[in-house]
């Protein structure tokens, strides 16, 4: 079988490779908004359909929440199970976009040709590279260089709470030799890489309530409570002045860097310089005496990601409100536990709150950090072929983003997982003007292409 062709092929297929992708980017796939629960399932009716015309057995599992896509197709050699997503994030504030979100362009930039679009890189661009590499292997050679098994979900964006029911119910099916992600980023613009270190994640939402309504500020102001400023000391409570989380307990469980990792990391030259100049910014603003790659990549986090109450409308309203609320979640590391931190969170919350005020958590998940081993021949194989494509040795890395099923394929299935991905930094993946570069596509078609032979 001739790796070569299947390259050449790829090259030559790209405009069609490129229309497919734009074909599914124009589903507006949001998972957490009801609203697009019919969007949602027709990407993965998309999704059943072109594996079906690749060749897979294909089709789409019912959950309580959006469904699951399985498939696969035989073939000689290791047996991959290939995870991607194909739910989206919510688009707001749409305004910001340049083009609507959901109708894909190209778009000749500086930096060279993007596909703009939510989901283009986060991740229906990155999911897409592996279906095309699939596509390119049996155009030129009728079959696949290894028994291949997708499972594509729809609520990753939203907590996936379909998932571990999911696994744990099709445990014989999705077991395979190892498990491939596309859902990460490269070191830089050129360094491909394969991420050894996953954040985990604990979301929370709090919601304080004060009086049974809106009350008039001056009326009810000085005497009655203000849900806001009872939030307010709550979130300035959960940090120290040094950056350090105050909750009790949250950081047992988190270890020093591993030798190992922390050589791995000395080698790469990371310009947190630039980093924050790209976005803006000047200074770290986290724990002291940190490495920004361990800032980012291996020391937990505490981040508001939201906080709403009163009048926030055009104008002025002198409003006491009757309910503040604030969407927190924290990063996780090494066996940080994170029911054990959300138990935590609510004992420090209760009690800071006065009387006459009531707290809800509507909202709770977690999932803990995870730690690939590199043990597995897949990684060096990987390594081996990212490196051939690239032209530069591809790097080992951590990364800040979460994607709890890396720890559940070990967990439930035993089985390693490989995070390959093509996304940069600047892709503003969750952010208005999403882009995935028209090389990441390509040559991440390409690198698939390349593991897919090289792990045989
Ligand atoms: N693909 C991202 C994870 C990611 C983020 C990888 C940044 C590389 C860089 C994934 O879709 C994601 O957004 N995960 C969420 C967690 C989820 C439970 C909402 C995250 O990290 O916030
Ligand atoms: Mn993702
Ligand atoms: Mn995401």
């Amino acid at each position: 079988m001739s790796l070569e062709k299947v390259l050449a092929h790829i090259d030559d297929d790209l405009e069609n490779s490129t229309d497919r992708l734009m074909e599914l980017l124009r589903i507006p796939s949001i998972s957490t908004d009801p609203a697009y629960k019919h969007d949602c399932a027709r990407a993965a009716d998309w999704l059943v359909k072109a594996l079906s015309d690749l060749g897979f057995q294909a089709g789409t599992r019912p959950t309580e929440g959006h469904p699951m896509v399985v498939a696969h197709a035989e073939g000689s050699g290791p047996h991959v199970l290939f995870y991607g997503h194909y739910d989206v994030q919510p688009v707001d504030p749409v305004d910001l976009w340049d083009n609507p979100p959901f109708q894909p362009r190209l778009e000749k930039t500086p930096g060279g040709t993007v596909i703009r679009a939510r989901g283009a890189s986060d991740d229906k661009g990155q999911l897409m590279t592996f279906l095309e590499a699939c596509r390119a292997w049996r155009a030129v050679n009728g079959q696949l260089p290894a028994r291949v098994s997708i499972f594509f979900e729809g609520e990753e964006e939203s907590g996936s709470p379909s998932l571990v029911p999911f696994m744990r119910e099709n445990a014989a099916e999705l077991k395979a030799d190892i498990a491939l992600i596309c859902d990460t980023g490269m070191f830089g613009q050129n360094t491909p890489a394969i991420v050894t270190m996953l954040r985990g994640l604990l979301a929370e939402e709090v919601v304080i309530t004060g009086a049974n309504k809106d009350l008039h500020s001056g009326m009810y102001g000085g005497i009655a409570r203000n849900p806001i400023h009872v939030l307010s000391r709550i979130i300035a409570g959960l940090h120290d002045e040094t950056g350090r989380v105050t909750l009790p307990g949250f950081y047992d469980g988190v270890p020093d860097l591993p030798q190992q990792i922390r050589h791995q990391w000395q080698k790469l030259s990371f310009d947190s310089k630039q980093f924050l100049g790209d976005v803006g910014l000047s200074l770290p603003a986290g724990e002291k005496d940190r490495t920004p790659l361990e800032m980012i990549w291996s020391r937990p986090t505490c981040e508001v990601n939201g906080i709403s109450g009163g009048y926030e409308g055009d104008g002025f309203k002198t409003v006491l409100p009757a309910k503040a609320r604030a969407k927190i979640s924290f990063r996780l590391v090494g066996t940080q536990d994170p029911e054990q931190i959300h138990a935590n969170f609510v004992a420090y919350v209760k009690s800071c709150l006065p009387a006459d005020c009531g707290v809800e958590f509507p909202l709770g998940h977690g999932a803990p950090a995870s730690q690939m081993s590199t043990e597995n021949p897949a990684f060096e194989a990987a390594r081996r072929a990212l490196s051939d494509e690239w032209s530069q040795s591809a790097a080992y890395i951590g990364c800040g983003g979460s994607i709890p099923i890396a720890g559940h394929f070990k967990e439930i299935l035993d089985m390693d997982a490989l995070l390959v991905g093509f996304g940069h930094d600047d892709d503003q993946i969750h952010s208005p003007n999403e882009k995935y570069d028209l090389e990441s596509y390509h040559k991440g078609i390409r690198s698939w292409a390349r593991i897919l032979a090289g792990l045989t």
